[in-house]
């Protein structure tokens, strides 16, 4: 009995040390082996006098539960930091480390594009768009401009094709065809885009953009075609007066046409637009020409209407302060960088177009 109890005992106190799992497992042979301490004791039991046997074989019992149990813990312990231990050096870090972020910037073309479509869908008019490779019909003949006019000489066309049928549109003026042809009157859209013209200076590029205006509807008149350019021009070059002035001109599509004109004035190098003595013209308009709207079905003793085309490079150049038009077409990364826009600086009447 007492012998148990020593056994105890010792055992007790070797399992509090530090032990790894050799050590433990040493442990567990010594007392649970085929000649084990425990195990020898169990053996013994026969020699026991009878009436101590049934409870030295109960004592014995109990102890060997107790240590069995304490060696499976401390073996669990053990495993576990030693899994630990593994872990924490296997350990992979996932997380890249900061790299710098260089975010893209919006073309000022693009951004005078959005400001624009934001100006005029503030006051009911809706984008439209057609393609750049146009045919004949659409870009000049539906357009009351027939063959051997001479408006067509003007236009410096990049025709496609021998027969002159296909072509690379030389305004956003054949997007007022396709409009009317597939839907009814009333009209009130805007189609930006790419126009192309041989022809190249520093003013001019063979590729450029516009941004056609037809609103058709009952009773429109030029008192409506000056009131929307007058509203677009102050809210585009956020200014409260502006100079305009509309001068006689002609384009086969609209009767009467007129050019427009905005005052300007230059101070220390820097145009400022609405004031002063110097016009500069930005855009061609008039009311669209009867024969126009009979080529696309629309009676025009019942519907009559304005158009206008604004380049849109020459308004970014003058608003952003750009002196050579060639430069938006250079893809010139720094100078993207500079002239560009935050893509998150969406252009929106409400928030201000560019602040
Ligand atoms: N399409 C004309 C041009 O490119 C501009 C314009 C559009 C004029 C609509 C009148 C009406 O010069």
């Amino acid at each position: 009995m007492s012998d148990l109890k020593k056994l105890k005992e010792e055992f007790l106190s070797k399992l509090n040390n530090k032990l790894n799992l050799s050590e433990i497992n040493q442990i567990k042979s010594d007392l649970f082996g085929k000649n084990g301490l425990v195990s020898s004791q169990f053996k013994k039991i026969g020699t026991i006098a009878e009436s101590e046997r049934k409870k030295f074989a109960s004592n014995l019992n109990i102890i060997k539960d107790e240590l069995q149990n304490l060696i499976n813990l401390k073996i669990n312990e053990i495993e576990n930091a030693e899994i630990n231990e593994k872990l924490q050096k296997e350990k992979v870090d996932i997380t890249l480390p900061e790299r710098p972020f260089l975010r893209g910037k919006i073309h000022p073309v693009s951004q005078t594009i959005d400001e624009i479509s934001s100006i005029f869908s503030e006051i009911g008019f809706s984008v439209e768009e057609g393609p750049d490779v146009e045919n004949e019909y659409n870009n000049f003949t539906a357009l009351n401009t027939p063959d051997n006019h001479p408006a067509r000489d003007m236009h410096d066309t990049f025709y496609l094709d021998e027969k002159k049928e296909k072509l690379l549109r030389t305004h956003t003026s054949p997007v007022q065809i396709r409009t009317m042809l597939k839907d009814k009157p009333p009209f009130k859209i805007i189609a930006p885009g790419r126009t192309y013209r041989s022809d190249s200076d520093q003013t001019h590029s063979p590729m450029f953009h516009q941004v056609e205006g037809l609103h058709i509807d009952k009773n429109i008149n030029m008192g409506h075609l000056k009131g929307c350019l007058n509203y677009f021009i102050k809210e585009f070059f956020e200014v409260e007066k502006i100079r305009m002035r509309f001068r006689p001109s002609h384009f086969p599509f609209t009767e009467p046409s007129a050019e427009v004109d905005i005052g300007y004035e230059v101070q220390d190098g820097k145009i400022i637009i609405g004031e002063g003595d110097q016009w500069l013209e930005i855009l061609g308009c008039g009311m669209v020409h009867p024969n126009v709207l009979k080529n696309v079905k629309v009676d025009p003793t019942k519907f009559q209407g304005y158009a206008f085309g604004i380049g849109i490079d020459r308004l970014a150049m003058l608003k952003y302060g750009i002196n050579d038009l060639r430069s938006f077409f250079d893809c010139d990364y720094r100078w993207l960088n500079h002239f560009g826009f935050d893509p998150l600086d969406v252009p929106t009447n409400y928030r201000g177009l560019s602040r």
